[in-house]
C-alpha cells in the first residue's frame, strides 16, 4: 500500500525524502508528495502519477531549505489518484501536514463534524479528515505530540500517520494502528519509513514500534507513547541487509535482478537450520514439542503467490507428516466460520508480514485459541510478531511488485516446516529427513543451471508479444506451479492467463483451446510414473485441438518429445521439489514478456507490493 517517509536531522530533507520516497515506490505509486517545514511555514507540492512526476515539478519550482520533512506515495483507496488527493494534506489553515497509510473506517462521521465547524473539505480522502482534526487540536494549544494522541484515539480503522508542524521545526509525529511504521536510528537525525528500505543508505539501526503507539523523532532521540499518552517502548534492532541489497545491480528492472537472486536467496533460506544434534530448527518458536504433537490439522492461509506456496505445501506436509491440511485464501477464511480449536496448527504465509487480509486471518485463529506459525520474509513485521512460532525466508528486500525470491524462498520455508513436523512427531526418520535437506540443498545449483538458460525462455516470451490469451497446466505439485506462471503473466502482462490442473481440462477448460493458442505445461518428474504419463496424456489432448504446447520437462525425459513443440528442459529433481526450478522460466517469460510489451514490469497498473488493506 502507501509507503510514508519522515526525517529530522541536519541534511537536506527534500533530498533524504525523495530518496527515500524512490525506495518506497514499490508501495504504491498513484502519486507522491512531499511536504517540508522551512521558516515557520510549510512548503508542499504533491502530483498525481510516479514520482518523477513530483521531481520535475520540483526540479521547475524549488523547494526551501529544510532539514525536516515528510512525504508519501500513494496506492488509492479513498479517491481517484489526483493532485487534490494525493499526500500530504493540510489543515485548512496550512499549518499542520499529514501522510496516511491505510483507511479510517468513520471518516464520514468526523467529515460531518469537521463540516458543521466550517472547514471546508477539498479533496476526496479520508486522510484530509486527520489533517483538520490535528490542526484544530494544534489551535487549541497542544504540541504535536499530543495533538496525535487525541486524534487517533477517535480513529477507527487500519493507519499510520505522519505529520509536521509549521511552527515546530523539531519533531516529526507518527501514529500506527495495524499498519505498518519503523524508526529509522541515526547520530543528530532520526527517520521514519513504512520499512527500512526508506532509511537504509542512512542507517541499519531501527526500531520496531507496538500497536497503537505514538512515536515522537527529533534530532536529538525518540519517544514512543501509547495513543492514551502513556510511556511505551520500541523494540531495537539491526538491520541484516544493506543499501546494495535494495539496487538493481545492473538489471533492467529489481523483478529480473530478484529472479537472478534465487540461488543466493534459497541457500540463505536454508542456511543454519540444522543445529549441532542434528535436529532441524526453526528461527523463533514460542510452542513447545508437546503442542506440535498435538496438532491434528493444519490450515494454511495466504493471499496471490504466498497462497500458491501455501498449496505446495500442502502436498509436501501430507506427504511427510501425514497431517490433514487445508489451504484458505485469507480474503475468505474468517468469514466462513472456520473449524478451529488447539488443535489446530494456522500457518500464515506472507512476504511482507503486513497484508491486512492475512494479519486478520490469524487475529480471528488466534481467538480460536489455534497456534499460529507465520512464514515471512520481512523482519519486525506484523504478522510473525503476533504469531507463535516464525519461519523467515531471509531472501532479503523484495522491491519487484510481482513476487519471486519471496516465492521461492516460501517454498523453502514450506519443505522445512513440513520436515520439522515431521521431525517432532516422528513421521520421517532422522536419515529421510537428512536426505530431503540435502537435496534442498542441491536446488541453488539446480536454479542457477535454469537461469543460466534464460535465453532460450526470453526468446520464446518474445514470440508472444501479441498473444492474446496463455494458458498453463500442470499436476500435483506442477498445479501450483501452473497457477503461479498465470498470475505471474496477468499481473506484468496484462493478458488473459490461466492455470489449470491437468486432469480438469476435459470438464470445461479445453473449449477454450484453439489453433495455435500457447499452453504452458509443467511436466511432473518421472520418479511418479503414473502422474508423468497422465500429464503427457493431457498434453496430446490440447495439442490434438491445435495448442502449440511449451512444455517444461526434466532432462532425460523422452516421452514428452513427440507432443512439445518447445522443449525448455528442467534439472532432474524430486517430484515435490520440482516446483524450486519449475517457477523459474515462467518468472523469467512473464518478465520478458511484459518487458518486450513496454510494461513497466516493478511497477505493474493498479498493484502494490504490501496490501495493508482488506
Ligand atoms: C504476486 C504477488 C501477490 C502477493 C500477495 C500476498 O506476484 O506478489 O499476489 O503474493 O499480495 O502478499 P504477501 O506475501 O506480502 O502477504
Amino acid at each position: 500500500m502507501c509507503g510514508i517517509v519522515g526525517y529530522v536531522g541536519a541534511r537536506s530533507a527534500q533530498d533524504v525524502v525523495i530518496e527515500g520516497l524512490r525506495r518506497m515506490e514499490y508501495r504504491g505509486y498513484d502519486s507522491a508528495g512531499i511536504a517540508l517545514v522551512a521558516d515557520g511555514t510549510l512548503a508542499v507540492d504533491k502530483r498525481a502519477g510516479k514520482l518523477a512526476n513530483l521531481e520535475k515539478a520540483i526540479d521547475e519550482r524549488a523547494l526551501p531549505a529544510s532539514t525536516i520533512g515528510i512525504g508519501h506515495t500513494r496506492w488509492a483507496t479513498h479517491g481517484a489518484p489526483t493532485d487534490v488527493n494525493a499526500h500530504p494534506h493540510l489543515g485548512s489553515h496550512g499549518r499542520l501536514a499529514v501522510v496516511h497509510n491505510g483507511i479510517i473506517e468513520n471518516f464520514a462521521a468526523l467529515r460531518d463534524r469537521i463540516e458543521d465547524e466550517g472547514i471546508t473539505v477539498v479533496s476526496e480522502t479520508d486522510t484530509e479528515i486527520a489533517a483538520h482534526l490535528l490542526e484544530l487540536q494544534l489551535e487549541s494549544g497542544e504540541d504535536l505530540t499530543t495533538a496525535m494522541q487525541r486524534v487517533c484515539s477517535r480513529l477507527e480503522g487500519a493507519f499510520t500517520l505522519v505529520a509536521v508542524d509549521a511552527q515546530d521545526p523539531d519533531r516529526v509525529v507518527a501514529a500506527r494502528r495495524n499498519s505498518p511504521l519503523v524508526v529509522g536510528l541515526g547520530e543528530g537525525e532520526n527517520f521514519l519509513g513504512s520499512d527500512v528500505a526508506a532509511f537504509i543508505e542512512h542507517t541499519r539501526e531501527a526500531l520496531e514500534l507496538g500497536q497503537d503507539q505514538v512515536v515522537t523523532i527529533t534530532r536529538e532521540g525518540v519517544e514512543v507513547t501509547g495513543f492514551d499518552g502513556s510511556p511505551a517502548e520500541g523494540k531495537q534492532y539491526h538491520v541484516d541487509w544493506d543499501l546494495s541489497a535494495a539496487e538493481k545491480d545492473g538489471h533492467d528492472w529489481f523483478m529480473r535482478k530478484e529472479i537472478f537472486e534465487q540461488p543466493r536467496a534459497v541457500a540463505d533460506s536454508l542456511l543454519g537450520r540444522m543445529g549441532a544434534d542434528g535436529l532441524l530448527q526453526l528461527d523463533e518458536v514460542r510452542l513447545s514439542d508437546d503442542e506440535l504433537r498435538d496438532i491434528d490439522k493444519i490450515i494454511i492461509i495466504a493471499c496471490g503467490t504466498s497462497f500458491y506456496a501455501g498449496m505446495v505445501a500442502k502436498y509436501a506436509i501430507e506427504h511427510w507428516c501425514r497431517i490433514p491440511v487445508e489451504v484458505e485464501l485469507a480474503s475468505e477464511f474468517r468469514y466462513r466460520d472456520p473449524i478451529l480449536n488447539y488443535s489446530t496448527l494456522v500457518v500464515a504465509i506472507s512476504q511482507s508480514g503486513e497484508t491486512a487480509d492475512t494479519l486478520q486471518a490469524i487475529r480471528h485463529a488466534r481467538v480460536q485459541k489455534s497456534k499460529v506459525l507465520a512464514i515471512c520474509n520481512t523482519n519486525g513485521s506484523t504478522i510473525p510478531r503476533e504469531s507463535d512460532a516464525v519461519i523467515y525466508t531471509h531472501a532479503g528486500p523484495e522491491i519487484g511488485v510481482a513476487s519471486t525470491k519471496g516465492f521461492l524462498t516460501q517454498l523453502v520455508a514450506c519443505y522445512l516446516l513440513a520436515l520439522y513436523l515431521a521431525q517432532v512427531k516422528g513421521t520421517r526418520y532422522g536419515d529421510e529427513i537428512h536426505q530431503i535437506v540435502r537435496q534442498l540443498e542441491a536446488m541453488p545449483a539446480h536454479i542457477q543451471d535454469v537461469l543460466d538458460r534464460a535465453d532460450e525462455v526470453y526468446a520464446l516470451a518474445r514470440e508472444y508479444v501479441d498473444a492474446t490469451s496463455v494458458l498453463f497446466l500442470g499436476r500435483h505439485a506442477g498445479y501450483p506451479v501452473a497457477l503461479e506462471g498465470a498470475l505471474k503473466l496477468k499481473e506484468l502482462a496484462y493478458l488473459h492467463a490461466e492455470g489449470f490442473a491437468a486432469g480438469e481440462l476435459k470438464h470445461g477448460p479445453i473449449a477454450l483451446v484453439d489453433e495455435g493458442l500457447p499452453v504452458l505445461c509443467v511436466v511432473p518428474s518421472r520418479g511418479r510414473d503414473q502422474l508423468h504419463d497422465k500429464m503427457v496424456s493431457g498434453i496430446q489432448e490440447v495439442r490434438a485441438r491445435g495448442a502449440r504446447t511449451l512444455c517444461l520437462a526434466e532432462v532425460g525425459d523422452t516421452a514428452i518429445e513427440p507432443y512439445a513443440d518447445v522443449l525448455f528442459r528442467l534439472p532432474k529433481v524430486p517430484t515435490l521439489l520440482q516446483p524450486l526450478v519449475a517457477t523459474v522460466p515462467l518468472q523469467l517469460f512473464a518478465c520478458e514478456l511484459a518487458t518486450a510489451k513496454g510494461h513497466d514490469v516493478d511497477q505493474p497498473r493498479n498493484l502494490a507490493k504490501s496490501v495493508t488493506v482488506e
